[in-house]
């Protein structure tokens, strides 16, 4: 459902460049679970970035469901990261004055969701995560794997088509 081809990124600060990507190529089928392996630094959170929608490719293609991103609007990758994809953060990114049930429900906000729908969907990806107990709190008053469990559940409850967990 996912191909990367030939996809190349680049990261300049001042005068030093920085090839993270340097010609990927991989193919995702559906229901394939596949692991990322390589040292610190060697490009796994850009490439997630990337195919998550959330950074683009200097060149290259990204081919989605069959489709080239090479002229996809805004509005096209807001659609695809919003329905297509769960993305869990190294760092969580937990908004933090936020209560946890919140930050779970945030998610469904962004794709249209009635409130009371948001309450239940996000009641239950928490209960799932074994977060049932801890909804009204924030995300500081928690473990850091109680933390990392609500990135977890914030990236199911929308029931993506695919899952990045960095
Ligand atoms: N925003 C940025 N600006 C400049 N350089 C960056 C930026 N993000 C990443 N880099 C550089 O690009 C390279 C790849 O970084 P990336 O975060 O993809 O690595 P990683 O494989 O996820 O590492 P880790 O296992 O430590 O998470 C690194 O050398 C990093 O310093
Ligand atoms: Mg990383």
């Amino acid at each position: 459902m996912l191909q990367i081809k030939q996809i190349c990124k680049e990261y300049r600060t001042g005068s030093l460049v920085q090839k993270a990507l340097d010609h990927v190529d991989l193919s995702f089928r559906d229901s394939e679970f596949v692991a990322i392996l390589g040292p610190s630094g060697s490009g796994k959170t850009t490439l997630l970035n990337i195919i998550g929608g959330l950074d683009r490719y200097d060149s290259g293609d990204l081919i989605i469901n069959g489709v080239s991103t090479k002229k996809y609007t805004d509005r096209d990758w807001d659609t695809y990261r919003n329905h297509t994809i769960g993305f869990i953060f190294q760092s969580y990114n937990l908004i933090p004055h936020q209560t946890i049930l919140s930050n779970v429900e945030l998610t469904l906000t962004v794709s249209g969701v009635s409130r009371a729908e948001r309450r239940k969907r996000a009641v239950a990806a928490l209960e799932e995560v074994g977060l049932g107990k801890h909804l009204h709190k924030l995300p500081s008053q928690l473990s850091g794997g109680q933390m990392q469990r609500v990135a977890i559940a914030r990236a199911l409850v929308n029931d993506p088509d695919v899952l990045l967990a960095d």
